[in-house]
Order: C-alpha cells, then sequence, then structure tokens
C-alpha cells in the first residue's frame, strides 16, 4: 500500500473571533480566542490519516508544542518522524476570523524553519516507488527538498503554500501534483487572472497535474491541454481555516487509493466543504462518517 509522507509544518493556532478582520493601523476586540492544532502540514497529514491513508508526519516542533504529537497519533498519523528540539519554539500562527467565516492569518515559522539537511535526506531516501511526498511552503530548504526528491524514487505533490517569495526559485518540474490557490498560481505565473494562470503552469510543467482551487468559486484543473472547472459546494461558512488543508488530505488519500483526479477532487471539495461549516483547522476535518454523513446533505 503507497504511503504518505508529509515533511510539513505544525503550528499552534491563535484563533481570535472578530467583527471585521483589523485593516492597517486599526486596532480591534475580539469576541472570543480559542488555540487549536495547526500548520498546513499537520492538517493536511490529519485529513489524509482521517479518509484513510497511511501517513507519516516529519517536522519539528518545541517543547510548547509537543502536545501536537498526541493531536497526531490520535488522528491515525504516524508521528516517529516529528522532533522536539529543546532549545526551539514551535511555529504558531495569529488567525482573525470574522462573521462571514473569512480569515487572516499570519504564521511565525519557528521550529518548522528548522528542518535539518539530514532530516530531509532520511525522509526523502526512505521513499518507495508508489509512495508520495506531500510538501507546503511552511519548512525551510524547499529547493533542496524538491533536489532530493527530483533524484529519488517516489511522487512528490506540493501545495505552495502560502507564496513568500522563496516560490520564485523553486524546480517544480519533478512536482506531479501542483495545488494552489489564485493567489499562489498568481504568484508562481505572474499573473492575477487565474484562467491565464493555469495556462502558464500547465505550459510550464506539461506533465504536471495543476489543481487551482478558488474557495466559493470552485477550482480548475488542468493537466498538458486538459480542463477541468468544477464548482464549489454551496455550504454556510462559520471559518475557513484549513478548508484547502482539509481538501488536500482527502484528495491525497483519494490519489493514493488509485481513484482518478476528478474523483480525488470531488472527494477534496467535500471535505473541503465541511471543514468551512467548522470553527478551528486541524479540528474541523471531517472523519470518514461525518465526511459520509455531510455527503448526503450536499446536493
Ligand atoms: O491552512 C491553515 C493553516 O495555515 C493554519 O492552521 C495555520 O497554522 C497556517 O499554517
Amino acid at each position: 500500500m503507497p504511503r504518505l509522507l508529509n515533511l510539513g509544518s505544525l503550528c499552534i493556532d491563535r484563533v481570535y473571533q472578530v467583527d471585521k478582520i483589523a485593516t492597517a493601523g486599526e486596532t480591534v476586540s475580539s469576541k472570543s480566542f480559542a488555540i487549536y492544532p495547526g500548520g498546513k502540514g499537520a492538517n493536511q497529514s490529519l485529513a489524509a490519516a482521517k479518509a484513510g491513508a497511511d501517513v507519516y508526519h516529519h517536522g519539528c516542533l518545541g517543547e510548547d508544542g509537543a502536545w501536537l504529537i498526541d493531536v497526531l497519533c490520535d488522528g491515525g498519523v504516524n508521528a516517529d518522524g516529528v522532533f522536539v528540539l529543546l532549545d526551539g519554539e514551535t511555529g504558531h500562527a495569529v488567525i482573525q476570523v470574522d462573521e462571514a467565516g473569512q480569515n487572516s492569518i499570519v504564521i511565525a515559522g519557528g521550529t518548522n524553519r528548522r528542518i535539518s539537511l539530514d532530516m530531509m535526506e532520511k525522509v526523502v531516501r526512505s521513499m518507495q516507488d508508489d509512495d508520495w511526498l506531500l510538501l507546503q511552503n511552511e519548512i525551510n530548504d524547499l529547493e533542496t527538498v524538491l533536489e532530493l526528491s527530483a533524484k529519488h524514487r517516489g511522487h512528490v505533490a506540493f501545495n505552495v503554500a502560502p507564496v513568500d517569495g522563496r516560490e520564485q526559485n523553486y524546480d517544480l518540474a519533478n512536482v506531479e501534483i501542483l495545488i494552489v490557490n489564485e493567489i499562489e498560481a498568481g504568484a508562481l505565473s505572474a499573473t492575477s487572472n487565474p484562467i491565464e494562470s493555469l495556462e502558464v503552469l500547465c505550459a510550464r510543467y506539461p506533465d504536471t497535474h495543476v489543481v487551482l482551487t478558488e474557495g466559493a468559486d470552485g477550482l480548475r484543473y488542468g493537466l498538458g491541454s486538459l480542463r477541468h472547472q468544477l464548482p464549489a459546494f454551496k455550504v454556510q461558512a462559520v471559518d475557513e481555516t484549513a478548508a484547502g488543508d482539509a481538501f488536500i488530505g482527502y484528495f491525497m488519500a483519494s490519489v493514493l487509493r488509485g481513484d482518478d483526479m476528478l474523483e480525488a477532487i470531488q472527494h477534496g471539495s467535500i471535505a473541503g466543504a465541511y471543514a468551512v461549516t467548522k470553527p478551528g483547522a486541524g479540528v474541523s476535518i471531517p472523519t470518514t462518517s461525518q465526511f459520509k454523513e455531510f455527503k448526503k446533505t450536499l446536493s
């Protein structure tokens, strides 16, 4: 059975419920505050494991975030590859969520930016032919990870999120699945129109499956000259945080099962829609039974 090896971030999410997301120069009071497990990497691992995949998370924490290991294990993720750095502070996110469920996120890299070369090499070398390496843009030295994985067996999926300028230096030629939202696609393609972004990315990487998510506007999928556009499910938004991560986890689990791309995208979209209806990140990802029940409610 193929495995999903996720070399990715783990964060402590500090979530503030606000009437309106603060703009430049503004101070706003929050209506409530909560701490949740997060980090795009950990969220995606949890989602893939909940969807039935065999998931191995690799990453670094400080002692303050050691509880995230229990969260991963309780969610069915193998966390043997998660290390606690005694002199480090866990990555964290400050998240504002407004009445409409929209968010604004600031991340502090912390130990997510302290992945050693040795760790990168070990993860990549442990890959078998059918395994998938899943990456997000929240750890350090992704150029190196991409370079190492290009020389090794196995498949690579990369969610280039969030963009921070480093992505301009990445060689994505070996990435088999590229998952980006419209902002990330824009940064990679130097155009702000998602239709054009998809054209640029598919032309630049003709053998790469490109999944371009657009939130409530659905998503676009491209491979070479093939194109599909899929609408989003209409749901009552509570908190959009980690909707993309729920999508990716369920999508990847489906890919690992051997489903075709459109079926995998459908699974991802249902999980993403579910996550939007719940507060928090890692905790908003559906279990398989929640997924099945929720699916029945969608038209
Ligand atoms: O995708 C949502 C995640 O982004 C949050 O959990 C936060 O930690 C940031 O990494």
